[in-house]
């Protein structure tokens, strides 16, 4: 990068590329605040991957805009994975894949494939809370989305998975998420809650249940038993699910931490999401989990920052469009259009001085300009991952 003449002279910091940050692993997890461009830089990332470095690559995407879902061609919704056709001119064996997360159908999998048998799990898929605990439950997205992706790894599929990260409140709660379900799954919240039952046992229940706490008197008067005992069938269910629940949230966090695995910090210039990514990557170092880059999205092209055009605008801004330069109106223009270039070079002149002060704790630290139009097909994807990575 080129500094400024005049900004102070910082100890130089060695920038690696995206391709040493890449190099090695099978997959990176693309995390930061929300609408930063997580979910475009995902997609851009893995074009980028599949051009430079070949093998199977597949993005796991979530919520994509409806366009770039249709830029990769994801025409349903569904958990299935599905091939991207690329172009001519790619490396041998270069195959873009990629795949949507479906909440609903993925906890129905991890249901099915953890339920004691077949019955259980049945009588679970239709318990009446099953679908509206499993979509609100705090994080659900963020556990079933690295569920998918554990899952996705350990196919064996793929020489690189990009996943994307659910939109969340905090970028944090994704890492947390596997313990968090652990700790769930032994909490007292759920002990208490199927206490009578488990108690009881299911002929007895009722009567258990009654005689367990005044709690349940009440609210078997306010809720009605048929409510309070499809929760407690819920939980009850739920925990026969206890061990492999744990084992697999073990399992799932373990991947967060294996060695071929990466972080991408997704970031715009602006103040939150900035400070957002900085706490992300200090937290990342803090959990030993691997920084592999930060993304700084939508920063301002080049060419606002050449010195000649903002020495240029100065001088318009200063003496006035010169007369040759046409009409009156016409000068008007161009001392407005000097004005506007010179607001954009200050803000060039933050972002500088943001990306200085980030190559210092970042190894990898690469931008995306700001892209005049919608991003809708393979080739402006193409052209985001030229940026990432550069050939
Ligand atoms: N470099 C860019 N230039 C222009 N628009 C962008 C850029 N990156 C992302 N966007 C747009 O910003 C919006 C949010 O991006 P998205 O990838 O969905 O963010 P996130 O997944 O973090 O919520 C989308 O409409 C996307 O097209
Ligand atoms: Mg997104």
């Amino acid at each position: 990068m080129v500094t400024a003449g005049r900004a102070k002279r910082t100890k130089a910091v060695p920038v690696a590329s995206m391709a040493q940050a890449v190099a090695g692993r099978g997959v990176i997890i693309c995390c930061g605040s929300g609408g930063v461009g997580k979910t475009t830089t995902a997609a851009a990332l893995a074009v980028a991957a599949v051009h430079r470095q070949g093998g199977r690559v597949l993005v796991l995407t979530i919520d994509p805009a409806r366009r770039l879902a249709t830029a990769l061609g994801m025409e349903s919704v569904g958990n299935a994975e599905t091939r991207v056709m690329l172009g001519k001119g790619m490396p041998a064996g270069a195959e873009l894949w990629v795949a949507m997360l479906d909440t609903s159908a993925s906890w129905d999998d991890l249901v099915t494939r953890h339920a004691p048998d077949a019955a259980t799990a049945q009588r679970i898929l239709v318990n009446p809370l099953y679908r509206n605990i499993t979509q609100r439950f705090v994080q659900s997205h963020d556990y079933i989305a690295l569920e998918r992706l554990y899952e996705l790894e350990r196919s064996g599929r793929y020489d690189l998975i990009i996943i994307d990260t659910p939109p969340s409140r905090h970028a944090l709660d994704f890492l947390d998420a596997p313990a968090r379900m652990a700790d769930f799954f032994s909490s007292a919240l759920l002990r208490w809650i199927t206490l009578p039952y488990r108690v009881g046992g299911e002929r007895a229940g009722r009567l258990g249940y009654l005689a367990a706490k005044p709690f349940y008197q009440v609210a078997d008067r306010i809720l009605g038993s048929q409510f309070l005992k499809d929760i407690a069938e819920f939980f009850l269910l739920f925990q026969s699910m206890y061990e492999g629940f744990v084992d697999r949230s073990n399992a799932v966090a373990a991947l967060l931490h294996d060695e071929r695995t990466t972080f991408a910090v997704i970031t715009t210039t602006e103040p939150a999401p900035l400070h957002e990514a900085e706490f992300l990557l200090a937290e990342l170092a803090k959990r030993k989990l691997r920084r592999g880059a930060l993304v700084l999205n939508r920063v301002l092209p080049a060419e606002i920052a050449d010195p000649a055009a903002v020495a240029l605008a100065r001088r318009i801004e200063a003496q006035g469009a010169p007369k040759s330069s046409g009409t009156v109106a016409q000068r008007r223009v161009i001392e407005a259009m000097a004005r506007t270039h010179l607001r954009f070079a200050a803000l060039a002149e933050h972002e500088a001085t943001a990306r200085r002060r980030l190559a210092a704790d970042t190894e990898v630290l690469v931008a995306i300009a700001e892209q005049p139009g919608d991003i809708t097909d393979l080739a402006s994807l193409a052209r985001l991952g030229d940026m990432l990575w550069p050939r």
